[in-house]
């Protein structure tokens, strides 16, 4: 039905509208738009426009709508789109903080939550999830995205589209999401934003393809080009990347957009010479919608009528954007996102802020825990320190939607109210400098009390799109805050706010308690208080390695082994090398290669121990499954909840493999002293890789299935073949 109502709107269209509908534009031109100096309001009347991004509210939403409905010659409804990465109005940690509970639960329900608000406010279309697999923390970007692993991203940005889209598009409270940005981003090198990316066909198919392919297995409706470049052709115009490779190989049908002037990009990338080359490449590669470049509504008409690209080529991209529109209900009801009464019933309720301090209470992860120092004892006199512990703005990270301070409970709100003798001190100003004034004052509260409790990090504009960092320690004097403070030999928890891995060698070596609470969202008092005084037993691990230092970028857990493996060499890497064996394998000679927190750690206030290990066979073929139990147990006298992490080594492949990947996580929740058998089914899916034939195979030969903690303490292993 809607491919019949799509096709007969389609053949009514003239070329010139049909080449509109591809055209979006920013509504909000303080952010300024590429396409000209046109007008919204007179682009929509004109049929020049099919799609808006960033609209004010609803009074301008509908106003949009109207005009195109009722006063455009076609009458075609716009659809609206927002950057809604973590919430609406309720916002969630951001995205690398939630992805660190790794629990797709959690994922769906803040998606879901978001896009329950998003509908009710008017957007239809989100750009998220971002799904970049990121191993430079460097680059600012990876706080919108799921981390290192291509597996856990799979599996947070699939939970992330189920909770956008639900089953209906057509509901009320569902909107459309967008996988983003295909594909490679996140290989910025250097970690600097927008910069050049070239990685290897493997590369992109193991590392940086699977999260995408996730998020089409779970349905999603649209995808975004990368602004960079693929084989040193830009995404957006790669037709090996799109067409072949999204559209026929992964038999995705639905939409492509460019990221924010990708299209026009091209330019300076060298790949084009002027926007008629620009709209010839990108709809030649399959990408349907312009994002502000004005590429399109600019030249494809004349390239059409001069014969240049076939119409057919429109058609197919504007068809595609017109399914959208009907699976969203517009054409039944194109004001049906627009209405005041459902848009205050369904906007920051409690249930949802509920929602967000469950989600921000299992994102945070404990690092480090010396001698039981957390949680807090009752009665301690506390001493609260640290600008960002009573900064509403930054508690919500970049990209905040439509979020706002105002709804932020901050760290010192709650803990005032939770600890009767709590004093706090500013310590530092947000951008981490520190007067005298600030340190001494600082200091002297914190002598006086049982602990302190030091709020460090960064600022939430420093983490994000075009934030990249070339030092990622803590910003500006805060270094020589906690090393004053650790001086006065009272206890000190430092509590984190950032939005990427930071290098905290130092802090690791010195401060004897450190909570990860990344950017928590609106709830960020609550959930860090729960865990701080133990009513939440923290249960988050970490979905990127910590390096030690920015010397070790990029750093991630599944590596490949090398030729000259230091840990074959059984060498001494915190020493320099001291003879010609110690020296030439893989290694610096002025730091360990182990980062500081490997990928998945992260502590608990209880202890969990794992034995028998076993697989139900020693030998499976391509057909058969592989069982796997591992016995977990609570050590400790506290009920917590464990990741259990299985990782694969496949030990000879026709290609180099990494040391360990990561096929299966399962959170499981026990009480002190109990245990339980927790079963896994592996397939030969689960062990195939993009092998020396081009083509993905699970060759047959030895595995290790790995069990336990996190990627650098798996406790248990076993080895079973896979034969023909
Ligand atoms: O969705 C974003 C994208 O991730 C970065 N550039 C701008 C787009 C629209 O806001």
């Amino acid at each position: 039905e809607i491919e019949e109502q799509v096709e007969t709107l389609l053949s009514e269209l003239t070329l010139e509208q049909k080449v509109g509908q591809l055209n979006q534009v920013n509504a909000d031109f303080a952010t300024g738009t590429a396409v000209g100096d046109m007008d919204v309001e007179q682009g929509i009347l004109d049929g020049d426009i099919g799609s808006v991004l960033n609209f004010a509210d609803l009074e301008e939403a509908r106003k949009f709508q109207k005009l195109a409905v009722e006063e455009s010659d076609h009458g075609i409804p716009l659809v609206l789109a927002l950057d809604v990465i973590h919430g609406h109005r309720t916002i969630f940690p951001i995205p690398l903080g939630e992805a660190a509970s790794w629990n797709p639960e959690m994922a769906e329900l803040s998606a879901r939550v978001a896009a329950t608000e998003a509908a009710a406010n008017g957007v239809q279309w989100t750009f998220a999830p971002s799904v970049d697999v990121g191993r430079d923390p460097r680059w600012g970007r990876v706080m919108e995205a799921a981390g290192e692993d291509p597996y856990l991203s799979g599996e947070i940005s699939n939970a992330r589209v189920r909770g956008f889209q639900g089953d209906d598009l057509t509901a009320d409270d569902t909107i459309l999401a967008c996988a983003k940005h295909y594909v490679g981003y996140g290989a910025s090198e250097a970690g600097r934003e927008y910069n050049t990316v070239d990685i290897s066909e493997t590369n992109l198919r193991e590392v940086h393809l699977p999260p995408f392919e996730a998020c089409l297995e779970a349905g999603v409706g649209s995808v975004m080009n990368a602004f960079s470049l693929y084989d040193r052709i830009p995404a957006s115009s790669n037709e090996a990347l799109v067409d072949d490779l999204l559209r026929s190989e992964l038999g995705f049908e639905d939409l492509v957009v460019s990221d924010w002037n990708s299209f026009g990009e091209l330019v300076n990338h060298g790949v084009a010479g002027d926007l008629r080359d620009v709209a010839q490449a990108c709809i030649e590669a399959g990408s349907d919608v312009d994002m502000v470049s004005g590429a399109y509504v600019t030249e494809l008409v004349e390239l059409v009528e001069d014969g240049v690209v076939d119409e057919s080529l429109v058609d197919q991209a504007v068809r595609r954007l017109l399914t959208v529109k009907a699976v969203l209900g517009l054409f039944e009801d194109p004001y049906r996102y627009f209405d005041e009464e459902r848009q205050s019933q369904r906007t920051l309720t409690d249930e949802h802020r509920e929602a967000a301090r469950e989600v921000a209470r299992e994102s945070q992860v404990l690092l480090k825990n010396e001698d039981g120092l957390l949680p807090l004892d009752d009665g301690q006199e506390v001493a609260l320190v640290g600008g960002l512990a009573d900064s509403a703005t930054d508690m919500l990270g970049a990209w905040r939607a439509e979020g706002n301070p105002d709804d932020v409970v901050t760290l010192r709100t709650t803990l005032t109210d939770r600890i009767e003798n709590l004093t706090y001190t500013e310590g530092s100003d947000l951008d981490g400098s520190v007067s005298d004034e600030q340190l001494e004052a600082a200091v002297e509260s914190v002598r006086s009390a049982d602990v302190a409790v030091v709020a460090v990090g960064e600022r939430y504009s420093q983490s994000g799109e075009a934030a990249s960092r070339a030092h990622i320690d803590l910003p500006g004097d805060q270094r020589a805050l906690l090393e004053a403070l650790v001086e006065t030999e009272t206890p000190v928890v430092t509590v984190l706010f950032n939005g990427r891995p930071l290098a905290l060698n130092w802090e690791a070596e010195h401060v004897p308690a450190i909570l990860e609470a990344w950017f928590p969202g609106i709830e960020a008092g609550p959930a860090i208080a729960d865990v701080l005084l133990g009513e939440y037993n923290p249960s988050g691990r970490l979905p990127m390695t910590f390096p030690i230092t920015e010397g070790q970028i990029p750093i991630y857990y599944n590596h490949l082994k090398t030729g000259r493996p230091a840990e074959d060499a059984d060498v001494d890497l915190t020493e320099p090398p001291a003879n010609h064996g110690e020296k030439y394998v893989s290694r610096y000679i002025d730091i360990p290669n182990e980062p500081l927190y490997a990928f998945g750690h992260g502590e608990s206030y209880t202890t969990f121990a794992y034995t028998d290990l076993s697989l139900d066979a020693a030998t499976i073929t391509a057909e058969e499954t592989l069982s796997v139990d591992i016995t977990v147990e609570n050590t400790g006298d506290r009920a917590g909840t464990e990741v259990v992490q299985v990782y694969i080594r496949d030990v000879i492949g026709s290609r180099a493999r990494p040391v360990r990947e990561l096929v299966r996580f399962e959170n499981v929740d026990l009480d002190a002293g109990k245990s339980t058998t927790v079963s896994f089914e592996l397939t030969t899916a689960d062990l195939e890789f993009w092998t020396a034939d081009d083509a993905y195979a699970a060759e047959p030969g030895e595995f290790e299935v790995q069990i336990g903690h996190a990627a650098d303490d798996v406790t248990a292993v076993e080895t079973f073949e896979l034969v023909e």
